[in-house]
C-alpha cells in the first residue's frame, strides 16, 4: 500500500496548503471531514500520520468540531495544528484558556526545545500565529517543545505517543522552518520515504473515475484553457468517449486559436470533441454594446445558451465535468466583497441544468500541480503553460463595440505581440502579456499620406497571484520591435503605446 497521510479536516482555511506541503515533499495526503471517518476507517486505511487541521475559535463552543480521542491511541502519529493543537489537548484532557489580551496574529518569536519535531531548527525562529485561545497547561504525559512572549504552550509533544501540537502555522511561508517542520513530521515521526509523484495521482484518479463513472455519459465544456484541458484529458483516459467535449468558439478567441484547440484535443487525443461556431450568434448580441459590465455578461449568458442548446442535443447527459482547480474553490468563498468585474470563465453552468452530479477532477490541486498532471498527460507544452485568458476573451480587450474589422486587427496585433515576447525569451519572466484595441484613433504618416488608424496598446504584467501586479520591464528594444512590427503588419492601426499602470490602480484587463 502506498504511504499517505491524512489531512483531518476541522474547518480551518488553509487545509489544502497543508495537503499541498505534505504533497510537495512527496509524500501523499488526502483531505477527509472530521466527521466522515472514523478511528476505525482510519486504521483500516492505513494512513502513516494524521494532521488535525485549524479550525473555529474554541473547543467550547457548541458547534465546534470534535473527535474520537481513540485516535490519539491508534498507534498513529498526529501532528494537530492551531484549533487541532488545542484539540488534540482538549482530547487528551487539558484545559483550553482563552483571553483577548493574549490574542496574537501574525509574526512572533518563537523558542523551542530539541525534540524531533524541531530537528535542524534553530533555537530562536519566527512562526505565524492567529488565535485567540491557547493551551496554558499540556495534558498529562505532554511536555512543553515551544514558546513565544504571549505562548506559553506553543507547542508541546507526547514523544512516546508520536502525539505533536503547535499552536503556529507551518504550513504558511511565513513560518521561518515551517517546511522543515512538516518534513520532521512525515519523514522523522510517521517514518515516511517520499515517494509519491503525480504520475500515482494520475493513476488513482484515472482508475477511480474509470469505475465511477462505468457506463455514464459525461459532458465537459472544454475553453482550450489550461484547467479545463487537463480535466478533460485525464477524464478521457478514463472513460473515453463517454465524455463530450462540448467547445464553443465565440469568434473572440486569439489569432488561430480555436483551430489549435480542435486539432490539439480532436487529432492528437482522439477525444469526442464538438466545435461548435457561434461567432455570429456572440456579435449579433453584441451589436451595439460598449459597456464592460455589459459585455461580459452578455458574452457570460450567450455562452450558457450556446452551451444548453448543445446539451441538449445530446438527450440524457449524467453527469457534467469541470476544470475546477483549488484556488477557483477558496476564491469563490468570499462574502461580500466588492464585484470589480463580473469573471466569466468558459464553463459556467447554468445552475437549473439536472445532471446526477458534477466532477472536479483537479479540485485539490493548485496550478502547478495541474501543469505537472497536463505535462505527464502529453499536453503540448505550449497549452500547458499557456497564460491566463479570460472567458469573454478579446471581447474585454477590444474598447467600445465589438466588430469583426476590429477583432481581426486586434488577433493580428496580438499575434506579432506573442511571437516578439517569445522570440525575445521573455515569456516565463511576463505572467501575462497581450495587446489591447483601445478606441481611440489618432493622424499618422506613411510614405507620403495621411493615415488615421487605431492605437493598439500593449500590456504586460509580472504577477504571482494576478490579485496584484506590476507592469513589466520589457527591455526597449522588444517593445521598439512590437511596435515596428504592428504598425508597418496590422494597416488600420498607426500607433502602439505601452501601458505602465500597475494592479491597483488598474486592473490586468482594460474592461
Ligand atoms: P483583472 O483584469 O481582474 O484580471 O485584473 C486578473 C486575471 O484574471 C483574468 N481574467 C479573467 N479570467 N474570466 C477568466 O477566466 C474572466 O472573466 C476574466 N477577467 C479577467 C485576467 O486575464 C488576469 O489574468
Amino acid at each position: 500500500m502506498k504511504e499517505k497521510i491524512l489531512v483531518l479536516d476541522f474547518g480551518g482555511q488553509y487545509d489544502q496548503l497543508i495537503a499541498r506541503r505534505v504533497r510537495e515533499q512527496k509524500v501523499y495526503a488526502e483531505i477527509r471531514a472530521y466527521n466522515k471517518i472514523t478511528v476505525d476507517e482510519i486504521k483500516e486505511e492505513g494512513y502513516s500520520g494524521i494532521i488535525f487541521t485549524g479550525g473555529p475559535n474554541s473547543v467550547y463552543d457548541e458547534s465546534s468540531p470534535h473527535y474520537d480521542p481513540a485516535v490519539l491511541d491508534a498507534g498513529i502519529p498526529v501532528l494537530g495544528i492551531c484549533y487541532g493543537h488545542q484539540l488534540m489537548a482538549y482530547m487528551a484532557g487539558a484545559e483550553i484558556c482563552s483571553a483577548e489580551g493574549n490574542s496574537e496574529y501574525g509574526k512572533s518569536k518563537m523558542n523551542v526545545k530539541a525534540c524531533t519535531l524541531f530537528d535542524d531548527i534553530p533555537c530562536e525562529s519566527i512562526c505565524w500565529m492567529s488565535h485567540t485561545d491557547y493551551v496554558n497547561t499540556p495534558p498529562s504525559g505532554f511536555e512543553i517543545i515551544a514558546h513565544t512572549d504571549k505562548c506559553f504552550c506553543a507547542a508541546m509533544c507526547d514523544e512516546a505517543r508520536k502525539l505533536y501540537g503547535v499552536q503556529f502555522h507551518p504550513e504558511v511561508t511565513h513560518t521561518e522552518y515551517g517546511r522543515q517542520i512538516i518534513s520532521n513530521f512525515i519523514f522523522k515521526i510517521c517514518s515516511c520515504k517520499g515517494d509519491w509523484n503525480m504520475e500515482d495521482f494520475i493513476e488513482t484518479s484515472i482508475k477511480k473515475y474509470r469505475e465511477e463513472l462505468s457506463g455514464k455519459s459525461v459532458l465537459l465544456a472544454l475553453s482550450g484553457g489550461v484547467d479545463s484541458s487537463v480535466a478533460a484529458v485525464l477524464l478521457h483516459k478514463a472513460i473515453g468517449k463517454n465524455l463530450i467535449c462540448v467547445f464553443v468558439d465565440h469568434g473572440l478567441l486569439r489569432k488561430g486559436e480555436g483551430d489549435y484547440v480542435e486539432q490539439t484535443f480532436k487529432d492528437m487525443f482522439g477525444m469526442n470533441l464538438i466545435r461548435v461556431n457561434a461567432e455570429d450568434r456572440f456579435l449579433d448580441r453584441l451589436t451595439g454594446t460598449i459597456d464592460p459590465e455589459t459585455k461580459r455578461k452578455v458574452i457570460g449568458e450567450e455562452f450558457i445558451r450556446v452551451f444548453e442548446s448543445e446539451a441538449a442535443k445530446f438527450g440524457k447527459i449524467d453527469m457534467l465535468a469541470q476544470g475546477t482547480i483549488y484556488p477557483d474553490v477558496v476564491e469563490s468563498g468570499t462574502g461580500d466583497s466588492a464585484v470589480i468585474k463580473s469573471h466569466h470563465n468558459v464553463g459556467g453552468i447554468p445552475d437549473d441544468m439536472a445532471f446526477e452530479s458534477i466532477i472536479e477532477p483537479l479540485k485539490y490541486l493548485f496550478k502547478d500541480e495541474v501543469r505537472e498532471v497536463g505535462l505527464q498527460l502529453g499536453i503540448p507544452y505550449g497549452l500547458v503553460w499557456r497564460q491566463p485568458f479570460p472567458g469573454p476573451g478579446l471581447g474585454v480587450r477590444i474598447i467600445g463595440e465589438i466588430t469583426r474589422e476590429k477583432i481581426r486587427l486586434l488577433q493580428e496585433a496580438d499575434a506579432v505581440v506573442r511571437e516578439e515576447i517569445e522570440y525575445a525569451g521573455q515569456e516565463k519572466a511576463v505572467s501575462q502579456y497581450f495587446a489591447v484595441l483601445t478606441n481611440g484613433r489618432s493622424v499618422g504618416v506613411m510614405g507620403d499620406s495621411r493615415t488615421y488608424g487605431y492605437t493598439v496598446a500593449l500590456r504586460a504584467v509580472t504577477t504571482d497571484d494576478f490579485m496584484t501586479a506590476e507592469w513589466s520591464r520589457l527591455p526597449y528594444e522588444v517593445l521598439e520591435k512590437i511596435s515596428n512590427r504592428i504598425t508597418n503588419e496590422v494597416s488600420g492601426v498607426s500607433r502602439v503605446v505601452y501601458d505602465i499602470t500597475s494592479k491597483p490602480p488598474a486592473t490586468v484587463e482594460w474592461e
